[in-house]
């Protein structure tokens, strides 16, 4: 998708299409107005007939008198004084499925323009953008003929915004695009199944970003995780004929910045750790069958840190960001992790496997371990690691677990900001109890009692040298049922909180 800003006045703006928004009731905002008084009257008397103005409610209209579009689409916002940027953002959606559905290329939008007292129009114009990627992402890579998924034509949004507010508004779209751009590459990683998206293929494609966007990459194999002793990250790997692979992509940005300036340079960089389990069967504690196929996308949050680092990337932003990916499968096999088994640490912490479907905190505390070499500012990291924390919180919130109060209540007020929302759930000590072991400093399972927390509690142990937070993505990384597939969550709300940092 290509962005761009236009100041003409709406009436004036030669476009396909062009798109403005009505709120609930009839009331106008200032584009419409403009486009009603140039067709004299013709909005008005199609609000009166034919439209309310309802969230996500849109209408065609064409060849308007005065008007040098050739069709106007009316977008509903809903009642003015609820308008959120929620609401904005589904009337974005809206807006571009229906421009879309007229198989235009381009279109003007007057949507970015209407004020919103919590929300300013970079913010607005970043909603935009994410919204036109969401709008227009497909997935094909595995169908033959790929002309089975149609594909939208539409390759160009202009925001209309006032000549005042036109450089913010461009700052936010660039923002935007890369968001979308990132959150695309997450979902297409998510999407594509468990034989083609193997840990050789992660790493393949972190070596492809790497030359793409001036990332450093390494890829570990084997022999160099044995070497690391990341003993449990390997039990896991051992049940499969997928070779494992460890990967670490660095961008460096901060040395780019004037002396002393920025809040993320001094403290180190911020380090992204995604579970990279390409598919899971739950190894010996075999899963059930039905639902199975979903399990390829047990290596979203791997997708995401890719995700998040190529929009860092696009961005340029002055600060360090390395990503780090362990990547395997769980598989049953005569070389699988068996119950009961006692497995050690890089940290040389033993865990006793109660359950070999627990596998994701199994490596992701090697890699917890690993980063503290990095002397990072901040971790996080981002896994579909509990069944439970799709009970606690659905698909709408992402679950947070982290120590620090003041990184719960940036990552929660900023994720309401990117409209990828959090909500923290608690990790205090009590809960650790559950992890005891009769043979091992720990088991990897605390049984049926808050397994979200349980889960999150495990990787505390590993991640006690540095400032960290922990994203539960199970419910929100992909959807189920006709619409299934990847969502690019948390890209979203870990890039913003990037740009937080600068
Ligand atoms: N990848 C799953 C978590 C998961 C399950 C994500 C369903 C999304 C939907 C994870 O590896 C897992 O199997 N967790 C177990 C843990 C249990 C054995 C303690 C679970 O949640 O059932
Ligand atoms: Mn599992
Ligand atoms: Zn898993």
């Amino acid at each position: 998708m290509d962005f761009s800003t236009q100041t003409s006045a709406p009436e004036k703006i030669k476009t396909a299409a062009l798109v403005v928004g009505v709120h609930a009731d009839g009331v106008l905002t200032q584009a419409a107005d403009a486009v009603d008084r140039a067709a004299q009257g013709a909005v008005r008397a199609a609000v009166k007939t034919d439209f309310k103005g309802k969230a996500g409610e849109t209408l065609v209209l064409r060849s308007l008198p005065g008007v040098a579009a050739q069709r106007v689409v009316l977008a509903g916002l809903g009642s003015q004084e609820a308008l959120s940027p929620k609401a904005l953002a589904a009337a974005h959606r809206a807006a571009l499925a229906a421009v879309a559905a007229l198989g235009v290329t381009e279109t003007v939008s007057a949507l970015a323009a209407v004020p919103m007292q919590s929300a300013d129009v970079r913010t607005r114009a970043r909603l935009a953008a994410i919204a036109a990627g969401e709008v227009t992402y497909r997935f094909d890579a595995t169908f033959g003929k790929r002309d089975a998924v149609s594909r939208p034509k539409l390759a160009r949004l202009v925001l209309a915004v006032e000549r005042s507010e036109a450089k913010e508004a461009e700052a936010g779209l660039r923002e935007g695009s890369a968001i979308a751009n990132g959150m695309s590459l997450a979902r297409d990683l998510g999407n594509l199944p468990g034989n083609v998206c193997t840990p050789t293929y992660l790493g393949e494609t972190a070596k492809k970003l790497g030359k793409s966007h001036k990332l450093k990459v390494e890829v570990l194999d084997r022999k160099q995780i044995e070497a690391l002793k990341m003993g449990s990250f390997l039990s896991v790997a051992r049940g499969s004929d997928e070779p494992p692979k460890f990967i670490v992509l660095r961008y460096e940005g901060a040395r780019q910045k004037p002396a002393g300036r920025g809040k993320a340079a001094a403290g180190g960089p911020v380090v992204l750790v995604g579970k990279g389990i390409t598919f899971d069967a739950g190894g010996i504690s075999l899963k059930p069958a039905a639902g199975m196929d979903e399990m390829k996308y047990d290596m979203c949050g791997a997708a995401s840190v890719f995700g998040t680092l190529r929009a860092v990337a696009e961005l340029g932003l002055p600060l360090d960001v390395i990503g780090v990916v362990p990547a395997c499968e769980n598989l049953p096999s005569g070389r699988a992790n068996k119950p009961g088994d006692v497995v050690t640490t890089m940290s040389g912490q033993t865990v006793e496997i109660l359950n070999t479907d627990a596998e994701g905190r199994l490596i992701l505390c090697d890699a917890l371990t690993y980063v503290e070499r990095f002397k990072p500012s901040t971790v996080i990291d981002i896994a579909t690691l509990t069944g439970a924390c799709v009970t606690a919180l659905g698909h709408v919130n992402t679950g947070l677990f982290t120590p620090d109060d003041a990184l719960a209540d940036t990552l929660t007020s900023l994720s309401r900001q990117a409209l990828d929302p959090v909500w923290r759930l608690p990790l205090d000590d009590d809960y650790q109890e559950q992890l005891k072991s009769n043979f091992a400093d720990m088991a990897n399972i605390g049984g049926p009692p808050a397994g979200a927390v349980t889960a999150a509690c495990f990787l505390s142990r590993y991640a006690k040298g540095y400032r960290w937070a922990h994203l539960d993505i199970a419910g929100t990384a992909w959807r189920s049922g006709k619409d299934k597939g990847a969502t690019g969550r948390p890209v979203p709300l870990l890039t913003q909180y990037l740009l937080s940092l600068v």
